[in-house]
């Protein structure tokens, strides 16, 4: 018995074919893409477990299987098939959204104004705080649904807006359930360090991260009751500096967890280079990354997150792509999604990455899947459509993949959106 058939696929965007976990700096531009046409098309089948059992011509695919039965067809009328998109970073809990924010944003305040005159983040900890575990799993669950729709079918997904042991862990709860309630998967990050809270210096909050947030967060993920991969912090100027991000870095490493936090986002504090020291599995922003940093990720491998929507929003400096790229760095993307850059869209991001961050279309389709499936440990199983990998995938509405990032803001180039061979949208 098989899941899956797609057939009548024109052109195919495996992203990589030889077993990569991902693409570094000018290998980003050379993604793999099969041309099927009208008389010779592609096609893709699943097997019961959602994994890719074929990809080839469709007369190889039929012959194969002609004696199985697939559960489900989906005809993709000639058009391109694509892997399903890997959102490297959002922070999707919270209660309390800053619009009102956006408007003193827009008049020129700068975003650590607001944030050290108590909104920002702190803002978002008042009312996330205050809201009970149904409201936040229902606010997470609609703006799961969107990021489907938007071809989203991993994402990475933060806590940090408890700044305490209780609603940290509630956040992280409500990324538990959300599992088992929407198809999109979910890599679940501990940020109890996203911000110093109100009343407490960064020393102080440092040591209530370490002795009590962290180990109520191991004993229940060895209770089994919650499912935490990565560690992050907001290592900036006035937030976690390099030092106490390292120790709260290194305790989640010490605990088994991967690291993947922001770093030099508005100021050049050296982030890039301390994490990657300590062998950072990935590190975002990167606005204001050095030239040292920059040839220390690339040697450690450690994936760099680009969030273009925090650049375009704050109007600030961009990341400089362009030489991580030519370095030989992993750079994948993400929405980022937060009360700050309201955006739940990875082709939106993607367009932003190309026009702004100068990206070329193929490097941002493989930092939107094979790279950001890298950066939360998924590069051998999801990011590209290749046999006994996870058969994520989004059939398009049109024959070249390049509209997906081409249609500025439009949902209609997806038609499908598949989830470990389930068609969701
Ligand atoms: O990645 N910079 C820190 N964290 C988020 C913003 C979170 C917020 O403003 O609520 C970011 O941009
Ligand atoms: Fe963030």
């Amino acid at each position: 018995m098989m899941k899956l058939l797609v057939k009548n696929i024109g052109q195919l965007v495996t992203v990589v074919e030889g077993g990569e976990v991902c693409l570094a700096g000018k290998g980003m531009g050379q993604i793999k893409v099969r041309e099927g046409n009208a008389d010779h098309p592609l096609a893709l089948a699943v097997d019961d477990d959602g994994l890719i059992a074929m990809v080839d011509a469709q007369k190889q695919v039929l012959e194969r299987f002609k004696d199985s039965h697939f559960s489900q067809v989906l005809d993709a009328k000639g058009c391109a098939v694509t892997p399903g998109l890997v959102d490297g970073h959002t922070h999707p809990v919270w209660a309390g959204d800053r619009v009102h924010e956006f408007a003193m944003k827009l008049a020129g305040a700068s975003y650590m104004e607001v944030h050290a005159a108590g909104g920002g983040i702190n803002f978002t900890v008042e009312k996330t705080r205050a809201a009970e575990e149904e409201e936040l799993l229902d606010l997470l669950l609609s703006r799961l649904r969107q990021m489907l729709h938007h071809g989203t079918t991993t994402v990475e997904c933060k806590s940090g807006y408890g700044l305490e042991t209780a609603t940290e862990v509630k956040m992280l709860r409500v990324l538990e359930k959300a599992r088992s309630k929407c198809p999109i998967e979910i890599s679940s990050t501990f940020c109890g360090a996203h911000s110093v809270p109100k009343g407490s210096t960064a020393a102080e909050a440092t040591m209530d991260v370490i002795e009590k947030q962290l180990p109520a967060v191991l004993k229940l993920r060895e209770e089994g009751e919650l499912n935490v991969e990565n560690i992050d912090v907001f290592c900036e100027k006035g937030v976690f500096e390099v030092e106490h991000s390292q120790r709260i870095l290194e305790a989640g490493k010490a605990a088994g967890f991967r690291v993947n936090f922001h770093g030099d986002e508005l100021n050049p504090l050296g982030g890039a280079e301390m994490g990657a020291s300590i062998q950072a599995e990935a590190i975002s922003h990167l606005e204001e990354i050095s030239a040292a940093g920059i040839q220390a990720m690339a040697a450690s491998g450690s994936v760099g997150v680009i969030l273009p929507t925090t650049a375009y929003i704050l109007r600030l400096r961009n990341p400089p792509v362009r030489d991580m790229i030519n370095c030989g760095m992993v750079v994948a993307l993400g929405t980022d999604f937060n009360p700050n850059a309201h955006c739940l869209s990875m082709p939106m991001v993607m367009h932003l990455a190309c026009v702004n961050l100068k990206m070329t279309l193929n490097e941002a389709l493989a930092a939107a899947t094979i790279n950001a499936a890298h950066s939360i440990g998924r590069g051998a199983s999801h990011g590209s459509l290749q046999v006994g990998k996870v058969a994520d995938m989004l059939v398009l509405g049109e024959q070249r993949w390049e509209h997906l990032v081409y249609q500025l803001g439009s949902r209609d180039v997806i038609r499908h959106v598949v989830k470990k061979g389930t068609i969701v949208v």
